[in-house]
């Protein structure tokens, strides 16, 4: 049991309250409020979360009240036959051959980044997360509507966007302890202004869409597949339900994106042996030519880096669920209603895991290494509701990596301040400032 301290620390973040326990143990009740919370840590209890007993744990409703003045009913909040129903008409948008054909689209995206970034002087600091926002968002907003983010709507969804991110609700288990299900907080106004913002935005990019398909136009992107899609009785989706379901792909696409590869590239910044292998694998298999979609396969190492570092800051750290009725893990009773969370900042460091957890060690990810076992590396999710961007996710982190990676030195300028904290993902808490200065490809 653990509780106290995490009640105690009231402008602590949540990662700084976890008690150690919550590292070593399979699974961690908090027995105070008004509901039970039930942290599990257990791979075989996580199986049958998100899988076997998966009816029983929908989403949580905290989640969702956060959530839905945004996203609506949109695939990532929804539960039950609506998910089913939507989840089927959205995933052949992610299947290999779309993504290969939105890969030109990216590929746009990252060379603005690298124009970008060329003309910055090399005593200039910027903020690593916030330029690694801009090109994820790029990347995402081109690949929904084949439009730049420099475009005016797009520069508006995209400032209206971190402005929610901001505001969203710290994760708190103190609020989820004293929240009653059947009265859900109010969430600030800002947020509520800016979720209607967003989705009117969302909705007008959506209406000049439909006015030049009429013209005859053909678009390959995410809103076109999702305008497409049709259900097992041939409906399209409602206006409404194609905003809520753009409006997921852009939250849940592009800061998680960002969060990981800036954490990742700051690991890097910090392992000079790691940094080097990669370049060199990059400088041998591409030599001069750009990365295309097909070079994702053939850069393992670099692949092996982003996973480490997904392992260490998974952007959603923290998988919420609500038991619709009473279970058992193991010798732990689980009332009802109960908030059951899985954590994949929490499973991916514990210590019946992972050796050396806390270290950044991309090889063990290496091929001669045993996999990890099933559900002890989660950070896109596990069973039916996995993320459906992984491939798609990891894909642009190679390319990220690898564009950015052979061009440009980033020095680090504070990395004493660099602590997580959590968000809708884990960010740094003072932001990574750095220089960026372009490299001769020689010297690694
Ligand atoms: C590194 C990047 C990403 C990470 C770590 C990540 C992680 C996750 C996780 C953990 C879930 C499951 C949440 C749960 O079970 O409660 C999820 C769901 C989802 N993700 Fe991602 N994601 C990433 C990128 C993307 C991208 C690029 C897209 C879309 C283009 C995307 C779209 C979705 C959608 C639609 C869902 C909901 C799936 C469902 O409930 O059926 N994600 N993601």
């Amino acid at each position: 049991m653990v509780g106290l301290s995490i009640l105690m620390g009231r402008d602590q973040d949540l990662l700084e309250t976890l008690p150690a326990d919550c590292y070593r143990k399979p699974v961690v009740t908090v027995p105070i409020g008004r509901r039970r919370v039930v942290i599990v840590n257990d791979p075989e209890w996580i199986r049958h979360i998100f899988i076997d007993a998966r009816e029983h744990y929908p989403k949580s409703d905290l989640m969702i009240s956060a959530l839905s003045p945004l996203l609506g009913d949109g695939v990532l909040i929804a539960n039950g036959e609506t998910w089913s129903h939507d989840r089927k008409m959205l995933d052949p948008a992610f299947v290999h051959m779309r993504l290969e054909q939105m890969f030109p689209l990216m590929r746009g995206a990252m060379d603005d980044a690298i124009v970008r970034l060329s003309h910055l002087s090399p005593d200039q600091v910027i903020d690593l997360e916030a330029e690694l926002s801009h090109i994820t968002a790029d990347i995402m907003f081109r690949t929904l509507f084949s439009e730049p983010i420099d475009g005016q709507d797009a520069a508006g969804v995209f400032g209206a966007f971190m402005r929610f991110q901001r505001n969203a609700p710290q994760f708190n288990l103190r609020v989820i302890l004293a929240s009653d299900p059947a009265r859900p907080e109010a969430l600030p106004k800002e947020l509520m202004a800016d979720a209607a913002l967003l989705r009117g935005l969302i909705a007008r990019l959506l209406e000049a869409r439909f006015a030049r398909l009429e013209k005859g136009e053909t678009f390959i992107d995410f809103a076109q597949s999702a305008i497409d899609a049709r259900d097992e009785s041939g409906c399209p989706f409602s206006r409404e339900r194609l905003i809520d379901q753009l409006a997921v792909f852009f939250l849940a696409g592009h800061e998680t994106t960002a969060s990981s590869l800036a954490w990742t590239m700051f690991m890097l910044s910090q392992d000079r042996d790691a940094m080097s292998r990669l370049r060199t694998e990059v400088a041998t298999v591409l030599g001069a030519a750009p990365f295309t979609f097909t070079d994702f396969k053939r850069l393992p190492y670099t692949r092996m880096v982003f996973r480490e570092g997904l392992r260490l800051y998974p952007p959603a750290a923290f998988l919420t669920r609500r038991a619709l009725k009473a279970d058992r893990f193991g010798r732990v009773s689980v009332p009802a209603d109960s908030f059951v969370v899985v954590s994949p900042w929490l499973v991916h460091r514990h210590e019946r895991h992972w050796q050396d957890a806390w270290s950044f060690c991309p090889e063990r990810f290496a091929d001669d290494q045993p996999a990890p076992k099933m559900g002890t590396y989660i950070p896109f999710g596990l069973g039916p509701r996995v993320c459906t961007g992984a491939t798609i996710a990891q894909l642009e982190a190679s390319l990220i990596l690898a564009e950015l990676l052979r061009r440009f030195e980033f020095r680090m300028t504070n990395v004493a301040e660099v602590f997580p904290m959590t968000r809708v993902t884990i960010r740094p808490r003072s932001g990574i400032a750095c220089t960026v200065s372009t490299i001769n490809s020689t010297t690694f």
